[in-house]
């Protein structure tokens, strides 16, 4: 297959890249020529693990290409791909769907004979219906199928995802889709990783409704935790417990610092405006979007508790900045509401983060960035774990606590076990464990 794929963002280059290791033939187009011209040397501008390595792969073997042009290889093409960019509408919370509709009018410019147009972005229910008239319009020649096929990647496992997934939705309305889709996905051993076929709406939303049930799972998780701090009980123990229950599952019941991410934020509040505008309201998603958003800053609670009570003029010295473990993604990370919420307290803060500090200096000026841990703890009145990087789960606690002003662990991702800590002479703070 001939595959175009709009946007080398995260998604779009994950896909790309994974299908050209499918097999097919992918032209990855991006306005951005600095980004391109980057690709074309072999540099990937994310951090992924496993996608150097392929783009280096399928590049060398000739189905990969990188082009700041759209129209050729959109012409050439028996499938495109959009996975352009759908950030939240500052004024209103909706999906910006600006970057869909204008690549949706270079595409209807550019198709040439029948040629199947695929969002990978996550685009709100009945995006498909608009992208048909917006192609209509622009060119009443143009022939196409417009499928909805969401993507369903994590950061930092977002190759395993795509090369070995749970499933693949596809929602189409125009039957002559449905085989190239499959041969799409043909590479896939489809007992494991089944494609299920739904209308295009089903898919759309499919991808809003999955998000959000992760995030509603996450937002219990972390409301159970409180409660256990309350009542004296261990988070972890009642997620063990509930999760062995196979209706429940194991999976996104780790309580900590709320969720955030590029993802959860954005799709819980683009659902919620969905559901309002067709006036079916979904209440459940309203109200953890809010609990989310206060729990991150009221984390900055627990720091001041744990240094007694006061945070002006105190040193704390931040363990983690991304989202989570293995991405140098700080977007909507807990880490930016809870250094807000202690700056604001009056502390001295300073940071380290394995991946993320490139962004973060961007994102927060006012922090004083370490080249490690050691000197993160040097002089500190406390410590606070936000991201759970493997580098900080084999801490030598004895010694930091050495180079503290005061041996106070505040971690919010419950890497240590609560004992062990106390056992070093620290004072420790977790979340949902009162032992
Ligand atoms: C998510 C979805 O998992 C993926 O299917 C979707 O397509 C994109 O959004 P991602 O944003 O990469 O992926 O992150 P994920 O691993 O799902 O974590 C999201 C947030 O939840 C992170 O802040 C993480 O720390 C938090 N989380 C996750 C928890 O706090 N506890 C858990 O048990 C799991």
């Amino acid at each position: 297959m001939r595959i175009a794929i709009i946007g080398t963002g995260y998604v779009g280059l994950v896909s790309g890249v994974c299908l050209a290791e499918f097999g097919h033939d992918v032209v990855c187009i991006d306005k951005a020529a600095d980004k391109i011209t980057m690709l074309n040397a072999g540099e990937v501008p994310i951090y992924e693990p496993g996608l150097e390595a392929l783009v280096e792969r399928n590049a060398a073997a000739g189905r990969l290409k990188f082009t700041t042009d759209l129209a050729e290889p959109v012409a050439a093409a028996d499938v495109v791909f959009l996975a352009v960019g759908t950030p939240s509408r500052k004024s209103d919370g909706h999906a910006d769907l600006t970057y869909v509709y204008s690549a949706a009018r270079e595409i209807a410019r550019a198709v040439r004979g029948f040629t199947v147009v695929v969002t990978k972005s996550t685009v709100p229910v009945g995006t498909g219906d608009e992208l048909e008239r917006i192609i209509a319009e622009t060119n009443p020649d143009a022939d196409v199928a417009v499928v909805s096929n969401p993507e369903f990647l994590r950061e930092g496992a977002a190759i395993d995802d795509f090369m070995a997934p749970d499933r693949v939705v596809v929602g189409l309305n125009d039957e002559r889709a449905r085989p190239i889709m499959s041969e799409v996905y043909g590479a896939l051993d489809a007992t494991r990783h089944p494609t299920l076929f739904t209308s295009r709406r089903s898919a759309e939303l499919t991808k809003y409704a999955a998000n959000a049930f992760l995030a509603l799972k996450l937002a219990y998780i972390n409301e159970i935790a409180d409660l256990c701090e309350q009542v004296g009980a261990n988070v972890q123990d009642v997620s063990r417990g509930m999760g062995l229950d196979s209706r429940i599952g194991q999976k996104f019941l780790n309580a900590g610092p709320g969720y955030g991410g590029s993802c959860f934020p954005k799709d819980t509040l683009a659902l919620v405006k969905t559901a309002q505008d067709h006036n079916s309201p979904i209440r459940l998603i309203e109200t953890i979007v809010g609990i989310n958003e206060t729990r991150k800053r009221a984390m900055a609670r627990k720091v001041e508790r744990a240094v007694g009570g006061e945070l002006r003029g105190k040193t704390i010295g931040i363990l983690g900045l991304t989202f989570k473990p293995d991405t140098d993604d700080i977007r909507e990370s807990p880490a930016l509401s809870i250094v807000q919420a202690l700056l604001d307290k009056g502390a001295v803060l300073k940071a380290y983060d394995p991946e993320g500090m490139d962004a973060a200096r961007l994102a927060m000026p006012e922090l004083s960035y370490c080249d490690g841990v050691e000197t993160v703890a040097s002089g500190a009145d406390a410590l606070v774990i936000i991201t759970e990087w493997k580098e900080f789960r084999d801490l030598d606690l004895g010694r930091l606590g050495g180079l503290m002003k005061q041996p106070v662990l505040v971690d919010l991702r419950n890497v240590f076990v609560p004992a062990e800590v106390r056992g070093q002479g620290f004072v420790y703070e977790s979340v949902g464990r009162t032992d």
